[in-house]
């Protein structure tokens, strides 16, 4: 007997109005002026990262958006920063962002980079990284890295599908001493 109730391991059925691949989606790039665009979906990487197991939930509980972007804002003195976000069409609301960043050292970084769950497996993520790896190599980036919280198996996937390798691990004690 087949069950009626939806199987929550299956994805929602994209709805035929919606783009289906990475390429059909809007990407609009930006710079530091489109922080206040950002906010919203960083709120949502804080929560996914809040969400995680691992013993600093609580701590990126309390991050703030000012002060992440104050941190990139700071990071990018001298230097270059890049802000691409996603929508579904011109009109419609972000669904994904990539933040990258090139240091007046010439460090290449991939900040920050968020699907809305509802658009992931769609390539969207790889062609942000795609995007944002290219204009590394452009904006004359000697290195290029990223930082990814240890407990995010997924991305450090990712991460190393696109070429990247571990070099070195941060340990840091926890601010609540958990
Ligand atoms: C991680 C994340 C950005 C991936 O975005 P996505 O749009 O779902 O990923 P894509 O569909 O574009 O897949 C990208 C590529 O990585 C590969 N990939 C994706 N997940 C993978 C995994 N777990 N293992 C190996 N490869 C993987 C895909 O095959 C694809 O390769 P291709 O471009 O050669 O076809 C997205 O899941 C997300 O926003 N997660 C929550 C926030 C997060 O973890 N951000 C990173 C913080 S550093």
């Amino acid at each position: 007997m087949t069950s009626q109730m939806p199987n929550p391991s299956y994805p929602e059925p994209v709805p035929s109005s919606e783009p289906r691949v990475a390429s059909e989606f809007v990407y609009r790039l930006g710079d530091e002026t489109n922080f206040a665009a950002v906010q919203p979906l960083w709120e949502k990487l804080r929560n996914f990262h809040a969400s995680l197991p691992w013993c600093f939930a609580a701590e990126v509980r309390r991050s703030s958006f000012e002060s992440r972007k104050q941190e990139l804002l700071a990071k990018s003195v001298g230097g270059k920063l890049r802000i691409e976000l996603v929508s579904t069409s011109p009109e419609a609301a972000d669904i994904a962002y990539c933040i990258s960043s090139v240091s007046a050292a010439r460090a290449g970084e991939v900040d920050s980079l968020f699907i809305d769950e509802r658009f992931r497996g769609r390539g969207i993520g790889g062609e942000l990284l795609r995007r944002a790896l290219a204009w590394l190599d452009s904006a004359g980036a000697i290195s290029k890295s990223v930082s990814v919280a240890h407990a995010n198996k997924e991305a450090i996937a990712l991460y190393e599908h696109f070429g990247f390798r571990p070099r070195s691990m941060i340990l840091q004690q926890p601010l609540d001493g958990t």
